[in-house]
């Protein structure tokens, strides 16, 4: 029997896609202990903006929260996404900060680490690759994520040769991240079948997103040409900027005979668990339905959905809304120059910009932003493509680009030691001390924050006796 298995995405890109990653712990610790029979491949929830999130709105310790996920579901492969160098960041860590970051997450409960960098740049892969063979336990996989773009360097013999490299390096699985759900049936059909007679019995996983309202036809080219895994999130939390739906792919591939190894009652019922919620969130408009909307407009300028809702918001705060259409074109034309980056986080933010500046100024790179700077001058890795040589020139001048990875030239402190003062008494320990890297205006915040509530409640217990 034919098998494709399923990674349930409520809880991390679900939530993150749908409504900033803004559900507490609280409110889905309830079906957790019913999720973990559901028969999932992996339950991804953790990573990605979670992590950020936890500690800047919600009030919560990130570690904490994988702690009582692998409590709650002790039977389930727990899955987080990870950006390579960035960690969950938007900058390049040091290696040790790295291996730090990946020996905890498996220490504390995490079982699938997948791991991306946006220029596709393995470099930036390497060491969290190793770091995660080093700590691995029985159950971890490492699994090496490509992140999908359209382009004219990006040909499927180019990817072909990117996941036969992910191979040779040592990666359990590889996963095909499609970011802005612009992968069409058409390209996953002869991306798949390329890639799957090139890396043999090797586990390829689908990521997608409905944006553009291809990912269930996409998926269903996917599973004919071979792919072993899809990411699905349970109906309510489906669809619009999120993944396409558990339950309904589940109806699907059963009639064709193909084992997802779900259980139906289950995956209902998780399902049933979610609804009220999701429509809590409406109602407080957490949840805008306008990210459940289908928008094909991503085929035509690549951009993200995150993306466009955010130039939308800065162009509207600027009162500048009338430029929207012409940023938008202006888009692809910086992507080009830049050697066509997949618009994911950093790029998608950074190409969004300098494409915002470029036509409110109305010259060209009159104004290039610092990150954008940066990027060409190499320190986020290796462009696809060459770079505009004009617009490199007006950066670089008669300098070259760095030719390794950044944190091999630019040792800046000992971060460790330097996290550790910074925290002084609030640090309780090494997790703390990798929060505070990662983030340490919020890190620090929540510290005295908890330390606030641990005095009032100690105060209480005192007036009480
Ligand atoms: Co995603």
């Amino acid at each position: 029997m034919k098998k494709v298995q399923l990674t349930e995405t409520i809880l991390r890109d679900a939530n993150q896609s749908l409504m900033a990653t803004r559900l507490p712990y609280g409110d889905y610790e309830g079906i957790l202990a019913d999720m973990d029979k559901a028969g999932y491949y992996s339950v991804e929830c953790w990573g990605g903006a979670t992590f950020d999130s936890c500690l800047r709105y919600l009030n919560e310790d990130p570690w904490e929260r994988l702690r009582n996920l692998r409590k709650n579901l002790p039977n389930t492969r727990l899955q987080m996404l990870l950006r390579g160098q960035n960690l969950l960041g938007y900058k390049h860590y040091h290696d040790d900060v790295v291996e730090k970051f990946i020996e905890l997450s498996i220490k504390n409960g995490i079982d699938v680490i997948r791991i991306f960098d946006a220029l596709n740049d393995f470099r930036n892969i390497e060491t969290a690759l190793n770091a995660t063979k080093k700590y691995a336990k029985e159950r971890t996989v490492a699994s090496g994520c490509i992140s999908y773009t359209q382009s004219p360097v990006h040909t499927v013999e180019k990817y072909i040769e990117m996941c036969k490299e992910l191979k040779t390096m040592g990666f359990d699985t590889i996963c095909l991240k499609d970011m802005a759900g612009t992968m069409s049936p058409y390209e996953a059909e002869h991306l798949i079948k390329g890639i799957k007679d090139a890396i043999g019995d090797m586990t390829l996983v689908l990521h997608t997103h409905c944006t553009t309202g291809m990912a269930y036809m996409t998926i269903m080219k996917a599973i004919e040409s071979g792919i072993d895994v899809i990411d699905t999130a349970c109906s309510s939390f489906s669809g619009g900027t999120s993944q396409p739906s558990t339950e309904t792919m589940f109806y699907a591939l059963q009639q064709y005979g193909i084992d997802t190894g779900l259980n139906e009652d289950i995956i209902n019922k998780v399902d049933a668990y979610f609804k009220p919620i999701k429509q809590k969130y409406v109602d407080n408009g957490q949840l805008n339905p306008k990210s459940l909307a289908t928008d094909a407009q991503a085929l035509v300028y690549k951009v993200p959905g995150g993306m466009l809702s955010n130039m939308i918001a800065n162009l509207t705060d600027m009162k500048a809304m009338d430029k929207f259409e012409a940023a938008l074109a202006e888009i692809p034309k910086v992507r080009a120059d830049l050697g066509y980056p997949p618009l994911v986080t950093p790029l998608s933010q950074m190409v969004g910009n300098q494409a915002v500046t470029n036509v409110l100024i109305g010259e060209r790179y009159k104004n290039i932003s610092k990150e954008v700077k940066n990027y060409i001058k190499g320190e986020y890795g290796i462009a696809p493509a060459p770079i505009d040589p004009e617009l490199s020139k007006k950066v670089l001048g008669d300098d070259q680009p760095v030719d390794c990875r950044i944190e091999d030239v630019k040792r800046t402190g000992e971060d460790f030691a330097a996290a550790r003062e910074a925290l002084g008494d609030l640090c309780r320990c090494e997790e703390d001390v990798m929060s505070y890297i990662c983030y340490p205006d919020q890190t620090l915040k929540f510290l005295e924050n908890k330390k606030a509530e641990a005095e009032k409640i100690s105060v209480y217990t005192i007036e009480e006796m």
